[in-house]
């Protein structure tokens, strides 16, 4: 008797439990709380799903990917992006693991540019030059999300309204992104952004990839391709010199697949300013259209993940700021555990007459999509 009613408490309050965590199932896709901010909002974790058993969680707090689980070459489905278990971890991190970097995403000197005669100062939070929107970027806010239908399979579209002055920048933002799952598991990303007044706009994705599945593997045996001949050579403080730099015969070479490893401690300036790849790769045949930008394999489980993008430049870090500080997913994120392939125009192009202009005007509409596309060899 007393079992029962034990077993009926448990049921009744397991039932509670998932009531108040299920916020809505659509045959789009799931959502559940993922946890609330310190004002009381609430975070909400999305699933989208293909019909090739592919998966990925998005959370509406920095657009972040989550999770992507994808098939390897046995048919085992794991996860390849690094993330963290719990919102905390996502308000507290410095990795931008997984999210929408923006208004600009990568770095802008000093922080400061001209823009219609005017000279603008953003938020200085690297050393002293501006990296990935500021203090409070896109990364660090609440978007408005919803499923949505697209032809492309199962969507998610998020939209940020930022504020005419957030970290400087000049102008109301509109910025709506939609994530989409493709029964080919294309992973597809496009941006639609307005504004109100003249302002720049980068945004680019920051997932960091580890194709083994295995996040206590480091990402130093991912066999690489970029198709560029040159990369935009940074000083430093990681800023372009406003040079190109032909890769041919250095370790910035990625025209054929090449470990990511192979190279990565030789004594070249440029790898010794980013502490191994933290650089802009000058895409070939940039037309605004999407076009194959890279290519990147992991031999053991044969995994292969094709990059498109329509955007100029693919920023490639190899993970070198991660030192185990970062725990998530059950490990401790070591040195070089994942990468980032990063589609957007060249770093500090406000300051660099000559990179393709981020500029944007009232009555224009910013455009951006870029497809990670999960096959096996
Ligand atoms: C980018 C930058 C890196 C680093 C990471 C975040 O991709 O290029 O230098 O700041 O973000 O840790």
């Amino acid at each position: 008797m007393l079992n029962r009613a034990v077993c009926f408490m448990l049921v009744l309050i397991g039932g509670i439990f998932i009531s108040c965590t299920m916020k809505e199932d659509t045959p789009m896709g799931e959502s559940s709380l993922f946890g609330k901010l310190p004002d009381g909002r609430e975070v909400v974790q999305y699933t989208l799903r293909n019909n090739s058993g592919s998966v990925v969680k998005i959370i509406n707090y920095g657009a972040v990917v989550t999770s992507l689980v994808v098939p390897d070459r046995d048919g085992k489905f794991q996860d390849v992006v690094l993330g963290y278990n719990s919102l905390r971890d996502y308000e507290n991190c410095t990795t931008y693991f997984g999210c929408i970097a923006g208004r600009y995403g990568n770095r802008i000197g000093k922080g400061k540019f001209t823009l219609d005669g005017k000279e603008v100062q953003l938020t200085i939070n690297d050393g002293e030059n501006h990296l990935h929107g500021g203090k409070v970027g896109f990364n660090k806010v609440l978007w408005d999300a919803q499923f949505v239908k697209d032809s492309a399979g199962p969507s998610l579209a998020l939209t940020y309204v930022s504020p005419d002055g957030e970290e400087g920048y000049p102008g109301k933002v509109t910025l709506v992104v939609t994530y989409s799952l493709t029964d080919k598991n294309e992973f597809r990303i496009t941006y639609k952004g307005t504004t109100d007044k003249t302002t720049i706009l980068n945004p680019t994705h920051h997932s960091y990839f580890n194709l083994s599945g295995i996040f206590t593997n480091t990402i130093l045996n991912h066999e690489l391709m970029i198709n560029a001949d040159a990369i935009t050579p940074v000083d430093r403080g990681l800023i372009p010199t406003g040079k190109m730099l032909d890769v041919s015969n250095t370790p910035m070479d990625f025209r054929s697949f090449t470990a990511v490893g192979k190279r990565i401690n030789e004594p070249f300036e440029q790898i010794r300013f980013g502490k191994g790849y933290d650089h802009n790769w000058v895409l070939n045949g940039y037309n605004g259209k999407i076009q194959k930008a890279a290519e990147l394999y992991e031999p053991q489980s044969g995994r292969l993940m094709t990059v498109y993008t329509d955007q100029p430049g693919l920023q490639f870090y190899s993970g070198n700021f991660l030192n185990g500080n970062d725990k998530g997913k059950g490990v401790a994120y070591q040195w070089r555990t994942g990468l980032c392939l990063e589609a957007q125009c060249f770093p500090d192009s406000p300051n660099k007459p000559d990179f393709p202009s981020v500029t944007l005007k009232p009555g224009e509409v910013y455009h951006q999509t870029t497809i990670y596309q999960f096959t096996i060899r």
